[in-house]
């Protein structure tokens, strides 16, 4: 499913970049564009960036 549609990045693209570093909304739009367009996924991107912190922070 695509999280991005500007730049067509989907969800598990996402994660794979979280899983290899980025931290925040720059390091993901720095690693595939994503939220540089019309920023309508940055909602989302926020989102998926919160959830992976819960599971993080549950997992510690
Ligand atoms: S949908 Fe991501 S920048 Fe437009």
């Amino acid at each position: 499913m695509f999280v991005c549609i500007c730049r067509a990045v989907t969800e598990d693209e996402v994660h794979e970049h979280c899983n290899n570093g980025a931290y925040t909304i720059d390091d993901i739009a720095d690693r595939c564009g994503a939220g540089e367009g019309c920023g309508t996924c940055l909602e989302r991107l926020d989102d998926i960036l919160s959830e992976r912190a819960g599971i993080a922070t549950t997992a510690a």
